[in-house]
């Protein structure tokens, strides 16, 4: 049995942009100062606008729902269960220890999660938080404080509006020749036929180091400079915006421009009603608490715990009626997905170029259209068809694009790396964070008898949860294994702690990539066991990345870059000369939706020794399985996730991979030529990699790097006794719960606040 967990795709920038082009050019209703009563002037405006605009967005001006959302009360008590459910959740966040005492090769400020938390909670019991909206706007910084695309949670609060601003919305970075450091641009400017003028400053600041300092407040990416390319529109990044242009949180009343000729633009910004919300009746910011913040509320929508919603099976073969040869932004391709729009193939034009191939990744996930299991299908053949096309055609050269790509189903990232080098074993070193939760989660499964019988409908409900879980899967025998092959015999021995950075965490675990199913065989397994030979030599092949390579992502990248040291060059960036990092993204192994720790909770709890229901129920999986969180989110059916697992390199068992660097070997910036032809990158790439990297990357910026394949001796537990029979520790119901944890989505949007 294969279980298909998915991640929804729920960056609210996509639903702002998508709400905003459909809307006319925004018409600010009324400019209102700070009063009490703002909630209640939202309503009628929305109304007038909706006169004006009938099939519009209703949109109103950026400070009027800023002085709503001031006025909407902070209640102490449901604020401390808020964090208390919270503080449940955030225990399986598997970096809170690096991240409260990072290492140097961390670029980014410590933040201690629990602590922070903690003391939300204690402000907010003082009364010293002057509304609802800024102690959410508090937990929602802390949990971004984390830089981490696995780590989410978005309040209710920000269930009403989102903040925009036209003026700042179509600002790229661009490059005089790709080497000097570049400038900000409007977009529509670099097409008109005078000169445009760059833009350096944002409401009176350096724009650059606004820029940084927002990022540093709301970036889910792990470094400086994979959060200034997320800010910005390439062929890639089609829908992006700065911070100051789209986001959940007020970002002031306006934006103000000024450019290198002196010229200064000032426009208001505004806010849209988000879709489905109703202001009609909200008279108070107690009204707003009511209608949004208090799942209890008989007026609220009623928002219950998410059942069964973190496992959706999609229907296979849904694929789009119409698709276009090409990928929207890309060029002719020799070969692309069936609708995915993610992965298609091509071959570079020109002198110089012709041994060149290249390989466009921009996720590892399907889009709308496309089932999971089509897609996984699909990718798998495409992926085929071009490396047998790009042998046909003697291509000698490979360029992986992988800019944009936030990561998604785990054996997609494997599946390519088995089909571009067939013959080189996978390492695989990870670990979780030993919650008492999930300490108690896996022993209650461990301890469910082999021939458990379901006699009642909850129980039937909980056997279901747990069978769907994406968690499940690491904590038993079978469901993972240790990084050098052998078997865990018991759930007590993937428990066994491990010791690191002063926290505890299970045993260092891998995920079998060797099983076979009836859906789909990884290349190199079952019916695909004898794949044809690699068709590009590792010094043959570069990675192409903006340094937003997350999760997924960064597994398919850590194989090539860490075990056949294939070369990195990395583009864009913050407007200084150096180095960068190819990998910036999330670098952890696997995001643990909330809804899915909080179902798993409830299902022990249900399937547990009655004796010990009470002492469950009142410890911290009762406050899980009560999701309180969840129903406090801005969409119950998304409320957010950790990081559930660790990734680690081969040759150091102490620091998870998301507190190293990891620099390219060359860096070169965008031209404004390049945002709308990949091609000039693509080219770019070839002379910076192989032809002239002197000429061709950015001072200061090519680094040498010789990866050491040395394993580090503590993933060598030679001393634990040799594997018995390899399921003899689990269950029946363990053994029934599916193994397959390979078909785990990552998070494909990296929870970006935008
Ligand atoms: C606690 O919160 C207050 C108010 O937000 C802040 O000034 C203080 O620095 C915080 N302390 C810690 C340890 O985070
Ligand atoms: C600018 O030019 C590019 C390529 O010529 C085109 O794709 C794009 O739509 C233009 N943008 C604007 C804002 O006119
Ligand atoms: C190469 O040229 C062909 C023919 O003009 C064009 O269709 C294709 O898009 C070009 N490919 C690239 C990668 O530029
Ligand atoms: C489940 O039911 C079967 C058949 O009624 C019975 O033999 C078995 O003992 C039951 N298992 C448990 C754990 O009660
Ligand atoms: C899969 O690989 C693991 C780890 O090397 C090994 O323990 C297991 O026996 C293998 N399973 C199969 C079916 O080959
Ligand atoms: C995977 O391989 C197994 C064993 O060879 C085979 O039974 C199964 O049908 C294959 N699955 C697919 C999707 O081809
Ligand atoms: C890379 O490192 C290995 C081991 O440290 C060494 O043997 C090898 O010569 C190095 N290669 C290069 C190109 O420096």
């Amino acid at each position: 049995m294969v279980a298909f967990h998915q991640a929804k795709p729920n960056c609210w920038f996509v639903v702002l942009v998508a709400l905003v082009s459909a809307a006319p050019a925004p018409q600010i209703t009324s400019i209102v100062t700070a009063s009490p009563d703002a909630c209640a002037q939202i309503s009628p405006a929305t109304a007038s606008f909706l006169a004006q605009n009938p099939s519009a967005t209703p949109t109103i001006a950026a400070s009027l729902a800023h002085d709503c959302l001031q006025s909407v009360p902070n209640k102490p008590e449901p604020a401390k269960k808020l964090v208390n459910s919270l503080q449940a959740f955030v225990q399986w966040q598997s970096t809170l220890a690096w991240l409260k005492n990072p290492p140097s090769s961390y670029t980014l400020p410590a933040t201690d999660i629990v602590g922070r938390l903690s003391n939300i909670s204690a402000t907010s019991a003082s009364g010293r938080f002057a509304s609802e909206y800024d102690f959410q706007l508090a937990i929602f910084e802390t949990f971004t404080s984390a830089h981490d695309g696995h780590f989410a949670f978005r309040p209710d609060i920000f269930k009403a509006f989102g903040f925009r601003n036209a003026l700042a919305s179509d600002i790229v970075s661009v490059s005089s020749d790709g080497k000097a450091v570049p400038k900000l641009y409007h977009r529509a400017d670099l097409n008109s036929t005078t000169t445009a003028s760059a833009i350096t400053k944002i409401n009176g600041r350096d724009a650059a180091a606004f820029i940084e300092e927002l990022n540093l407040r709301f970036s889910s990416f792990q470094d400086p400079d994979s959060q200034w390319n997320s800010m910005f529109q390439t062929y890639a990044t089609p829908g992006t915006a700065l911070t100051v242009a789209a986001s959940l949180a007020f970002q002031g009343k306006s934006v103000t421009l000024t450019y290198e000729n002196g010229q200064e633009r000032t426009e208001e910004s505004f806010a849209v009603l988000r879709a489905g919300v109703d202001f009609a009746g909200i008279q108070s910011g107690e009204d707003f608490y009511n209608r949004f913040c208090n799942p209890d509320a008989a007026s609220a929508p009623t928002t219950t715990v998410v059942t069964s919603t973190t496992a959706t099976a999609r229907s296979t073969s849904t694929v789009v009626a119409t698709l276009s040869p090409t990928i929207r932004g890309y060029p002719s391709p020799i070969i692309r997905d069936s609708g995915s729009d993610s992965t298609s193939g091509y071959f570079l034009n020109g002198t110089g170029y012709e041994d060149v191939a290249v390989l466009a990744v921009s996720s590892f996930s399907n889009g709308a259209n496309v089932g999971t299991l089509e897609y996984l299908t699909n990718f798998q053949s495409t992926v085929e068809g071009f490396l047998s096309q790009s042998k046909i055609a003697g291509k000698r050269r490979l360029i992986v694009d992988l800019t944009a790509n936030g990561g998604g189903f785990v054996v997609a990232g494997y599946e390519l790396f088995a089909q571009l080098f067939p013959d080189v074993e996978m390492f695989q070193a990870n670990n979780l964070r030993l919650a008492d939760s999930l300490v108690n989660i896996a022993r209650i499964v461990d301890s469910l008898p082999a021939n458990f019988n379901v006699s009642t409908p909850a129980q039937l409900l909980a056997v279901q949860a747990l069978s769907s879980s994406a968690i499940i899967s690491n904590i038993i025998p079978g469901g993972v294994f240790r990084p050098e092959g052998s078997q865990f015999n018991s759930v007590e021995d993937i428990l066994a702690p491990v010791s690191l950075q002063g926290d505890l965490f299970t045993a260092y675990q891998a995920t079998p990539l060797n099983e076979t199913s009836a859906e789909f065989n990884l290349t190199g397994t079952g019916t695909r066991s004898n794949p044809p030979p690699a068709v590009f030599a590792p010094e043959n092949v570069v990675l192409l990345t903006d340094g937003t390579c997350g999760s997924t992502c960064t597994l398919f990248s850590y194989l090539m870059i860490l075990g056949l040291n294939i070369k990195t060059t990395a583009v864009g960036g913050r407007p200084i000369a150096g180095p960068m990092q190819s990998i910036a993204g999330v670098e952890g192994a696997q995001v643990f939706e909330l809804g899915d720790i909080s179902n798993v909770a409830s299902a022990v709890i249900e399937l547990g020794p009655e004796v010990r229901k009470a002492e469950l129920q009142n410890g911290e999986l009762g406050i899980l399985a009560e999701g309180y969180a969840i129903a406090r989110a801005t969409d119950p059916r998304s409320p957010g996730a950790v990081n559930g697992k660790n990734q680690f390199a081969s040759m150091d068992a102490q620091t998870p991979l998301q507190f190293l660097m990891q620099p390219a070997n060359c860096r070169f910036f965008y031209t404004a030529e390049m945002l709308t032809r990949p091609e000039l990158v693509w080219q770019r790439v070839v002379d910076a990699t192989w032809t002239d990297p002197e000429a061709m990357c950015v001072a200061g910026s090519r680094i040498v790097t010789n990866e050491s394949q040395a394993l580090d001796p503590l993933f060598r537990l030679s001393s634990e006794p040799p594997a018995v029979n390899a399921e003899s520790g689990a269950s029946g119901l363990t053994r029934a719960i599916s193994l397959t944890n390979m078909l785990v989505l990552l998070a494909t949007v990296l929870f970006s606040f935008c």
